[in-house]
């Protein structure tokens, strides 16, 4: 049975949850394989905007599992705000299941996460200050809390008293302040018992689901080059975003994996620091972060804009097995007299351009591929082109039904 990935083939923010949530209606489950809150995932609906963070993007539609996968760091404070905002707008979250080896995040988690950026002064990733880093950290260090000791209270109030006390004393070293651990352990035994009904051994409940033929889909966040191994190290998150990462991080096995989507936008941004070899930093990318209000979902921060960069799209490709591409935020594009593509880069690693004319019309009433303005055809056709895979979907604008199949 097809299990669809869909992954960021930029540095996060390409328009995956609005692809997603428009995949999702012929799928079962679907389910978020790593990173946690850093993501901010938006769906426009009419008029309503849902900006998820931790739920999976197909919580809109009532037929769908959401899933929170084994590969997730789960902020529990942030869980329950969201899904008591998606109930107070009418979106039910019981159907939502939390893997019980997801590791949780903790108050320590985001204590340090600000200390060590603050360390690192001029060479700060600029990470979202969520925690994630550290707790990916305690993963690796084989010292994580996971979702499944919720189960047991008493258990995970000592574990959770002996964790604060053992994050404080590098809290303190480090000059920060040391956290009460009577009043993380209060926090933390409420949420606990909030967790338990939603959490089970997800790897089962999807497998179920594959011998039923259900076909699920594999929820990406952050992008491919914010992965830790693939991206502009050290400037990446702490979690593999590539399509690998969603076979161990939802204990699926590669082999199920039949349609791996990379989703980009027609230009680029990015948010944090680390290389970006198209950025703009003129007025032309004042103009990209103005018309496609490049403005963080979670943090609030500025986006970096510049070109599209086919040379990294390449990359993703490989690193992905990207199957297809979507394509969002064309509709940006509108009032662009010229249109840059960088194709490849010189001898010195600097980017080489095509230029094309735009088309200086608005298309977000455009439905249908023919009635794509021709410079917009061009564009879209020479992308294609350069990055070597079919492009499926382009966005025409951020509402769920503003798209034009391309195929
Ligand atoms: P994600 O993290 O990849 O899911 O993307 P974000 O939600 O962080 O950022 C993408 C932004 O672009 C959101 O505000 C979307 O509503 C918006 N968006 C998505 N697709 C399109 C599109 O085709 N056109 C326009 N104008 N906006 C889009
Ligand atoms: P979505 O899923 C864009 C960036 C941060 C920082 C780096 C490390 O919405 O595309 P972290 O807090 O993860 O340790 O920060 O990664 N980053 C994102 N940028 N979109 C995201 O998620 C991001 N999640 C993390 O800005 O540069
Ligand atoms: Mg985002």
């Amino acid at each position: 049975m097809p299990v669809t990935v869909v992954v960021g083939a930029q540095w996060g923010d390409e328009g995956k949850a609005k692809i997603i949530d428009l995949l999702a209606a012929d799928h079962s489950h679907v389910v978020r394989y790593q990173g946690g809150h850093n993501a901010g995932h938006t769906v426009v609906v009419g008029s309503e905007r849902y900006a998820l963070q931790l739920i999976p993007s197909g919580v809109l539609y009532p037929h769908i599992v959401p899933v929170i996968g084994n590969g997730v760091v789960v902020d529990l404070p942030t869980l329950f705000k969201e899904i008591d905002t998606l109930a107070s707008r009418g979106i039910d979250c019981s159907r939502l299941r939390v893997s019980s080896i997801a590791h949780l995040i903790f108050p320590w988690h985001q204590s340090l996460d600000a200390l060590y950026e603050a360390g690192r002064g001029d060479d700060r990733i600029g990470t979202t200050l969520k925690g994630i880093g550290p707790a990916y950290a305690d993963k690796a260090r084989r010292r994580g809390l996971r979702a499944g000791e919720v189960l047991d209270p008493d258990g995970f109030a000592i574990a959770v008293k002996a964790q604060t006390l053992a994050h404080n004393a590098e809290i303190v070293a480090l000059g920060g302040e040391a956290l009460d651990p009577e009043v993380v352990v209060s926090q933390f035994t409420a949420l606990a018992a909030r967790l338990a009904p939603y959490v089970c051994d997800t790897v089962e409940l999807l497998h179920d689901a594959l011998d039923r033929d259900e076909p699920l889909l594999l929820e990406g966040a952050q992008a491919t080059f914010l992965d830790l191994d693939h991206g502009t190290y050290p400037f990446v998150t702490s979690s593999n975003p590539t399509a690998g990462g969603a076979c161990v991080g939802t204990g699926i096995g590669p082999r199920y994996l039949t349609r791996i989507v990379g989703i980009s936008k027609a230009y680029s941004t990015r948010v944090g620091s680390g290389p970006f070899p198209t950025e703009l930093t003129d007025e032309l990318g004042d103009k990209l972060v103005e018309i496609g209000r490049e403005f963080g979902t979670v943090t609030g921060r500025r986006r970096r804009c510049g070109w599209i960069d086919c040379v990294m799209l390449r990359k993703a490709v490989r690193l992905n097995s990207l199957t297809e591409l979507a394509l969002t935020k064309l509709d940006v594009l509108d009032t662009f007299d010229e249109i840059k593509v960088c194709t490849e880069y010189d001898a010195q690693g600097r980017p080489v351009y095509a230029v094309l004319p735009g088309w200086l019309t608005s298309i977000a009433e455009v439905t249908t591929l023919g009635a794509l303005p021709q410079n917009a055809r061009a564009l879209v056709s020479l992308i294609e082109q350069e990055v070597g895979i079919p492009i499926s979907i382009v966005g025409t604008g951020a509402e769920r039904d503003s798209y034009v199949m391309w195929q």
